[in-house]
């Protein structure tokens, strides 16, 4: 298409949001918002223009240096924020000018603006949405011929009627652009340079103006408030789902899936209800997924399967099953085959190939081997008030019920610890640990004591007949 140049709006105030975050960086589906129509932008035009203002510092930091940058010191306006960006365009050219709050334009849509545009001085992107408000409603006339972009505080109650809205995107031809900027004047209800103006400017000179208006309204949505945000990330989710479901992943609820744009799946992986994936987590094929799981920059691979459990941070290998009520904390890598069932709770730790923790652990700060068994209850105690230890546990060592591992220590292979025993030293490879009190049978002492107690409620009950 050309040498086509592009400038994107990111200084705004985004005083609708409440925020001490910058309206730009706000994530929508695990990116901040900015980085969608960055996106777009760079697929159509050469590389864009970012005119930051509010939280520049953050911005410019979260999105990337590698990028061409305007400073707007004052938020005066959109008129104002697009004549920061000129000294960094050439002089002539077609120019996209586009907002940072509007993640939902794709590359087509740029590219039906730009053909729409043709020669014209100026085109600007419009949509028809069921509710209008808040947006700036497009003015024509009767011959259907755009006169004016009037924003909803400077509009009459005429003019709020009007459907069809701006969608704070255009193409201009940058001479005719150079030449009006600098005529735009802040005298308007919130007294800033308004970009739309410029529209009825060239057009009172004699130039065309033009409008593209989309077919689909929802990608014009403009992100002012958490409201949109949330509308957003809606649209943006089914896109998601339905790009992943065409690549083979099933999802039995896409409408309670919540998948970040970056995650990557692989085909045949089943997901449940209620399944949050986020971050740049890598899943493999024919995995099997939720309900109720989160799972967090996660690397998972193929055949596993994660019931009701939290993973953040960790590596999965082929054939791991978690859960239910699992939680794998950043740092750990799972082997293949490892069971950690329910209430386990693993962190920074290594788990050797089928291995094996199905029932409310704690293992911390451990490494342990393949094929060991820990049987429920067993804590690896590795805090000791002050610092974190690690300890070991080789191959094949089978760890009883309910024992505490005073890390650091080492488990050697194939060692047996004995249930419930609190095991402060090393264990040498095929040893037995008892660490524990010996037990005591006293004679007859059972039935004595229960006997009485029988006795002893038999004579409250009569006690309180008596009262009553
Ligand atoms: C703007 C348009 C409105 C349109 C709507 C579409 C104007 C005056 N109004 O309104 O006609 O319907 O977008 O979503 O243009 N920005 C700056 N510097 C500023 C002010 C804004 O860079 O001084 C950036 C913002 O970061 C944002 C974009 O420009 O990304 C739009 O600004 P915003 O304040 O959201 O404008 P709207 O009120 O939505
Ligand atoms: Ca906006």
């Amino acid at each position: 298409m050309g040498e086509i140049q592009a400038v994107i709006l990111a200084a705004g105030e985004g005083k609708r949001m409440h925020s001490t975050l910058p309206k730009v960086l706000h994530p929508l589906c695990g990116r901040p918002l900015l980085r969608y129509i960055l996106d777009s932008a760079v697929a159509v035009a050469g590389e864009p223009v970012i005119v930051i203002g509010r939280g520049a510092a953050l911005v410019r930091e979260t999105i990337g240096a590698g990028w061409s940058y305007a400073v707007q010191e004052k938020q005066l306006g959109t008129g104002h924020a697009l004549m920061q960006a000129l000294p960094h365009l050439p002089e002539e050219g077609l120019l996209l000018v586009l907002c940072g709050d509007t993640p939902l334009l794709e590359r087509e849509d740029l590219e039906q603006l730009i053909r729409d545009h043709g020669d014209s001085a100026a085109t600007v992107m419009t949509a028809v949405p069921p509710d209008p408000t808040g947006y700036g409603r497009v003015i024509r006339d009767p011959g259907g011929a755009v006169l004016r972009i009037v924003e909803e505080s400077d509009a009459t109650s005429a003019e709020v009627e009007v459907a069809e809205i701006n969608s704070g995107s255009y193409c201009f031809d940058l001479k005719v652009l150079r030449e009006f900027l600098p005529l735009l004047s802040p005298e308007n209800v919130q007294q800033e340079y308004y970009l739309p103006e410029i529209l009825s400017l060239m057009r009172e000179q004699g130039h065309r103006i033009g409008a593209s208006c989309l077919g689909r309204w929802q990608v014009a949505l403009g992100i002012n408030d958490r409201c949109q945000l949330a509308e957003a990330a809606a649209i943006m989710r089914g896109r998601i789902n339905c790009s992943l479901m065409r690549q083979g992943v099933t999802m039995i609820d896409p409408a309670s899936t919540y998948i970040d744009f970056d995650v990557r799946i692989g085909a045949e992986t089943v997901l449940l209800p209620q399944t949050l994936i986020e971050g740049n987590t890598v899943i493999g094929s024919g995995c099997r997924i939720g309900p109720g799981v989160q799972i967090m920059n996660a690397q998972i691979g193929d055949g596993v399967v994660i019931r009701q459990a939290v993973v953040a941070g960790s590596i999965l290998e082929n054939g791991a099953a978690i859960g239910p009520f699992a939680n794998i904390r950043p740092g750990c890598r799972i082997g293949p085959g490892v069971k950690i069932g329910d209430f386990v709770e693993v962190k920074n730790s290594t788990i050797g190939a089928e291995s094996k923790l199905p029932h409310h652990s704690y293992a911390g700060d451990v490494d342990i081997e393949s094929g060991v068994n820990l049987g429920a209850g067993v804590i690896v105690v590795n805090f000791d008030g002050r610092k974190k230890h690690r300890s070991l546990i080789r191959r094949g060592a089978f760890i009883g019920c309910n024992s505490n591992l005073v890390s650091p220590l080492e488990i050697g292979e194939g060692a047996f610890v004995a249930a419930g025993s609190t095991v402060t030293g090393d264990v040498p490879a095929g040893a037995l640990a008892i660490a524990r009190t010996d037990q005591k049978n006293c004679a007859g002492l059972g039935k004595r004591l229960l006997e009485k107690g029988l006795q002893q409620d038999k004579k409250g009950r009569a006690e309180k007949e008596e009262k009553a």
